[in-house]
């Protein structure tokens, strides 16, 4: 019966190696900014600036107590305005975000700081022209919306299992014993997106599922890590043990 061989890094030919090498080097920054982006996008929506289980649930859930835009202001959007302007417009939220009292400062301060973006040209993020659309993300935050999360879904299903088919596929030459811990290692990513995605949703209805959500974003970036580390060490720097030798460089 015919096998087909899986060589070592050592034992394949050094432009495959550079291949490699630039691809890994290029996915790990490209991690590095993913995890830059999560943390600016959600860290801080509870009010405190570290990444926390409570901004999740926020985030996916809503706040119980803040609104849509209370939570903007807390997170991502709170560098858009000064604190005096932040305030004006959590304290009109707070009276109930009446018409009566939109006209003329609250109104003027949206102009001034959010319609460069909120103009509705882009629609993937809220109008913010007018005061019915400003009062869509003053009432009562339920979360992203389940739309948002069909589609951040697919992008990140697709996405992810491209970025770890290609990691996998070059850590699958490498040298582990026993076997089963680089099975484990090269299915972990493709698990936890499923959990992770999964939570997206089950936090919706029951918040704690944020922890699993945080849970299997560290499994994630967990096996990354180890894949990444694993075959640059092995590609370069690792003194080929003699029963790999023996074996003609053939990994399992
Ligand atoms: C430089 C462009 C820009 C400016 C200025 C800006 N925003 Fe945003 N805003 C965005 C983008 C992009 C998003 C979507 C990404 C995100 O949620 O982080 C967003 C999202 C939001 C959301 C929705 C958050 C959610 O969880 O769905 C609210 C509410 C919001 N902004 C309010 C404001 C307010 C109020 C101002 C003015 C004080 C403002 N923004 C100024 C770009 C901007």
């Amino acid at each position: 019966m015919n096998k087909s061989h899986c060589f070592h890094f050592s034992f394949l030919p050094m432009g495959m190696r550079v291949l490699y090498t630039s691809t890994l080097i290029v996915l790990g920054t490209g991690y590095l900014f993913a995890m830059i982006y999560i943390f600016s996008s959600h860290a801080g929506r509870d009010g405190n600036p570290a990444l926390s289980v409570n901004d999740l649930i926020i985030a996916y859930s809503g706040s119980k107590s803040d609104t849509k835009i209370e939570s903007a202001l807390k997170g991502p959007m709170s560098n858009m305005l000064p604190q005096a302007e932040k305030d004006e417009i959590v304290a009109w939220v707070r009276r109930g975000a009446e018409e009566k009292d939109f006209e003329p400062k609250i109104a003027l301060i949206f102009e001034k700081r959010c319609l460069t973006c909120h103009n509705g040209s882009n629609p993937h993020i809220p109008t913010l022209k007018g005061y019915e659309n400003v009062k869509h993300v003053a009432e009562f935050d339920t979360g992203m919306d389940i739309f948002t999360l069909v589609r951040v879904s697919h992008i990140h299903l697709f996405g992810i299992t491209f970025i770890f088919f290609i990691v996998g596929s070059i850590f699958c030459h490498s040298y582990i014993k026993p076997l089963w811990v680089k099975c484990i290692v090269l299915m972990l990513p493709f698990v936890s997106i499923l959990l992770d995605i999964g939570s997206w949703y089950l936090t919706k209805v029951y918040p704690p599922f944020a922890y699993v959500v945080m849970g299997s974003g560290g499994l994630m970036g967990f096996s990354f890590a180890v894949m990444w580390v694993t075959s640059m060490y092995q590609m370069w720097f690792y003194k080929v043990p003699q029963d790999l030798i023996d074996n003609d460089g053939v990994v399992s």
